[in-house]
């Protein structure tokens, strides 16, 4: 059945990756005979600049009739100021398509455990996925209030928010090693209580797994410390912001890392876990991989296995290959990678 799929390449080096990711999808539609109906449209700074808003409605109503969304990445110094700016058209998104879920994967590829900062035999086996909320907590959460004297954001969940989370994070731990982290900030935090409180009353239902607790700075050293030990993370808004960054160096680099952000009906998301990258856009040589690996994610979900599969083997073969981008400390160019996995896939 041919899907349709928006693309919102955004600002930055967005443009560049997400010409990475389609010319890919583009040769796996040929291989297998996938049908793809690829339409991209205006989002974030581009879309001020154009439309007069980071979400412009046709945006909007594009990707709500979609089958998925590919989105690469917004923001940059000319969108700063205190009006609409890309950002806030990233948080209406996730809020209109209720993208409550967002799952950031973690792996080290065994080519680039060396590029880790950590030692190679600490990185080894690394294998978890942060189940990060992505519509409630402190980046929503009412009242708000900026004046140059005094400013105010709120922390607040429902309990019919966190049960949602954390029940998919046990869901996505049951497929897996059987693992839940929750991570919160119960010795300060009334949000963080409650979240305790359910995370708790959930794992009632699942035996099978095991549920620890972890406060959020502790988390944030056994990270660095012991990152094998991890299955399932699941955190609040913000905290899974901070740690999904910190952990993409685990694996030696931020532009490695995808997601999928998931609501209960509706389209999904896939987006890699970085920013826009004002400092080397333009340039040539952004990591495409975490748009590509994105844009796997959705061919799995598509329950395209054999497209999946070809994508994972194709990029293993190309960093066998010694192919790395500047992030990786190679020279090849965002359009050579993209070239040398493309050769490998034909
Ligand atoms: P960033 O993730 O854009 O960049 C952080 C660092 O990582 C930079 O040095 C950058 O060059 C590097 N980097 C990131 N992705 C890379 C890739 N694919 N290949 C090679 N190097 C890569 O974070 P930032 O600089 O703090 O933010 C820049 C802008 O992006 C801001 O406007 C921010 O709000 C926005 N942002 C957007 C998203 C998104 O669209 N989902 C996510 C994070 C940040
Ligand atoms: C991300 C980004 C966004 C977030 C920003 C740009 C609003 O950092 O997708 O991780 O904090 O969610
Ligand atoms: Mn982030």
């Amino acid at each position: 059945m041919k899907k349709k799929i928006i693309c919102l390449p955004g600002d930055g080096i967005g443009p560049e990756i997400m010409d990475s990711a389609l010319q890919i999808l583009q040769a796996i539609a040929n291989k297998h005979q996938y049908e793809f109906e690829v339409e991209t449209y205006d989002f974030g700074g581009i879309a001020i600049d154009r439309k007069g808003s980071s979400l412009p409605e046709e945006t909007l109503k594009a990707c709500l009739n979609s089958d998925a969304v590919l989105l690469a990445a917004v923001g940059g110094p000319k969108w700063s100021g205190d009006g609409d700016r890309p950002e806030k058209g990233l948080l209406a998104i996730r809020k209109a398509l209720n993208l409550y879920a967002n799952v950031r994967g973690l792996e080290v590829f065994p080519q680039l455990a060396t590029f880790s900062p950590l030692k190679e035999e600490n990185v080894k086996n690394v294998d978890f996925i942060v189940v990060r909320e992505l519509i409630g907590g402190i980046y929503f959460g009412e009242p708000k209030k900026f004046t140059h004297e005094e400013a105010m954001d709120t922390l607040m969940y429902t309990r019919e928010e966190i049960e949602r989370i954390i029940t998919f994070a046990f869901e996505t731990a049951r497929k897996r090693r059987k693992k839940v982290t929750s991570i919160d900030k119960e010795n300060v935090l009334s949000s963080s209580k409650l979240w305790r409180e359910v995370a708790l009353e959930t794992a009632k239902k699942y035996p099978d797994v095991e549920l620890e607790h972890l406060l959020v700075d502790a988390a944030a050293m056994e990270l660095i410390r012991c990152p094998s030990r991890f299955d399932v993370i699941v955190t609040e808004n913000m905290f899974g912001d901070i740690l999904s960054d910190e952990a993409s160096m685990i694996a030696g680099s931020l532009g490695l890392l995808p997601s999928a952000s998931y609501s209960t009906a509706g389209p999904t998301l896939y987006e890699p876990i970085h920013g826009s990258a004002p400092d080397i856009a333009g340039q040539n040589i952004a990591n495409p991989i975490g748009m590509i690996r994105s844009m796997a994610m959705m061919l799995n979900d598509f329950d395209l296995k054999a497209g999946y599969v070809d994508v994972e083997k194709a990029l293993h073969f190309v960093l066998d290959q010694g192919i790395r981008t500047k992030d990786l400390g190679g020279t090849a160019s965002t359009t050579e990678f993209t070239q040398a996995m493309i050769a490998v896939l034909k």
